[in-house]
């Protein structure tokens, strides 16, 4: 692995001034060389989704919220600064974040609009609680959130009497919201969303009766996990969620633990790349969110689950081998528990024998980027034999890969897959947009570096 002084210019440790000027152009890149034999142990950075939610949670909650393990990526942060901006005072120190609750009713009108950066999970959760309050607010965010599509929470939202809607017209951020009283309802959610479902339920913690939310597969339940861990009453029947309001939440402790999604990127380098042995340690395994392990294991990867222990959420540490892979069909219900692996998963299954077929992700196509055709467009440019589906893709695998100019699109988990990919591929890979990995895993690099050597 080999970084240019510009692209190292934007990790942590080097000056400010450095930083803002390769800002400004917007186009960092870096550049990888092949890699043999990752060996070693990595510690995984903590979960994007549960860490947001610690936050949010904790703001509404009476009493101090202790959070260990908190991913110090700038979509978290984002998180942070909106409820910082309502007057929640959080503490953010260097282990653990201190997160003072004010109570259910203790959201104060924030004095500008509140900037949730590239992160959809806070564009999302928070217009539900905020439709919820008494007062009115602007959200918006980067170019990107400003182009996801909003009108999927705006719909059940509204229909629970919210006042909420898209400033110019096009279903998307900035969304305008004018607190009301809401009631619940039953909702028939088209999509299997985790961030649709917890606007719905955290609308619900304020509403008359009861709400429910049922989805046509089950999405990630953090929300319903920690929410009960609050204090709310919530369950989940099959794919439905039910909560009834709450008078208060109480503050907890949390241990995020290590976000599977960051994983993935070190368990299919630990499968593909010749010679690797790594052991991935506290890894979050919760069944809704541990799809890409399924996966792994039938395209004939080599991976052992160790010390399984509970933590409020399921966790292991995850020993890996190279193994050879071979293809794989992957649709249905499994597709929510790896949405945001199928970048990597795509990848891998061109060093894979055979073909692997994805379907029913059409999902991919309204993430940071267009996964389906920025996966498609980059790995043909590598020499994959790749078909674009109008709801997932086929990867012809067994083709050698060589390397390429690579547009990341400044979508953090097409960067980190090219950086795997890269890794393999004969000659050098550059990487535009690179730094995007700040969003979900500010030191990738540093630790693919350090597993290497
Ligand atoms: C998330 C849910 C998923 C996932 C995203 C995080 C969450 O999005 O892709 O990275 O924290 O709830 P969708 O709800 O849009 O599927």
């Amino acid at each position: 692995l080999r970084t240019d002084s510009k692209a190292l210019a934007c990790l942590p440790g080097f000056p400010a001034c450095f930083q803002a000027l390769i800002r400004e152009t917007e186009l960092i890149l870096m550049k990888f060389n092949p890699l043999s034999g990752l060996r070693g142990e990595i510690t995984i950075p903590g979960d994007k989704s549960i860490s947001h939610r610690s936050v949010m949670f904790g703001s509404l909650a009476k009493g101090t919220t202790k959070i260990t393990g908190f991913l110090q990526g700038a979509d978290c942060l984002s998180t942070i600064s909106c409820f910082r901006k309502m007057g929640i005072s959080i503490e953010n120190l260097e282990d653990t974040v201190l997160v003072h609750g004010n109570g259910l009713h203790g959201l104060k009108k924030p004095d500008s609009v509140l900037d949730c950066g590239n992160s959809g999970t806070t564009t999302r959760l928070i217009s539900g609680i905020l439709s919820a309050q008494n007062f009115s607010v602007t959200l918006t965010g980067d170019a990107s959130i400003q182009k996801r599509p909003m009108k999927r929470i705006m719909d059940p939202l509204s229909q629970m009497g919210a006042d909420i809607t898209s400033v110019n017209g096009n279903g998307c951020a900035p969304l305008a919201i004018n607190g009301r009283t809401l009631h619940g309802i039953h909702y028939q959610s088209p999509v299997a969303s985790a961030q649709v479902k917890s606007a719905i339920l955290l609308a619900g913690l304020y509403a008359e009766g009861e709400t429910k939310v049922t989805e046509p597969s089950l999405s990630r339940n953090h929300t319903e996990l920690m929410l009960k861990e609050f204090g709310a009453d919530v369950r989940t029947e099959k794919t439905t969620a039910i909560i009834r309001p709450a008078e208060e939440l109480f503050a907890k402790e949390i241990a995020v633990p290590g976000d599977i999604s960051s994983a993935a990127f070190f368990l299919a380098a630990g499968l593909m790349i010749p010679h690797s042995e790594l052991l991935i340690k506290n890894v979050g395994i919760n069944p809704t969110r541990d799809g890409m392990i399924h996966v792994c294991r039938a395209m004939g990867g080599d991976l052992t689950l160790l010390n399984v222990r509970m933590t409020g959420e399921p966790v292991a540490d995850i020993l890996v081998r190279t193994s050879s892979l071979h293809g794989t069909d992957i649709h249905g219900d499994i597709i929510p528990t790896l949405i945001d692996e199928l970048p990597m998963i795509a990848a891998m299954a061109c060093f894979a024998e055979g073909d692997t077929i994805i379907r029913d992700a059409a999902e991919l196509k309204v993430k940071e980027s267009n996964r389906i055709a920025v996966m498609a467009e980059n790995l043909s440019a590598m020499g994959a034999d790749v078909e674009e589906t109008v709801d997932g893709m086929i990867i012809h695998g067994g083709k050698p890969l060589h390397g390429a100019t690579i547009d990341s699109h400044l979508d953090h988990r097409i960067a980190m897959t090219f950086a795997i990919t890269a890794a393999l591929a004969e000659g050098e890979t550059e990487i535009l947009g690179a730094e995007c990995v700040n969003i979900s895993y500010p030191d990738f690099y540093q630790d693919l570096n350090k597993l290497a050597q």
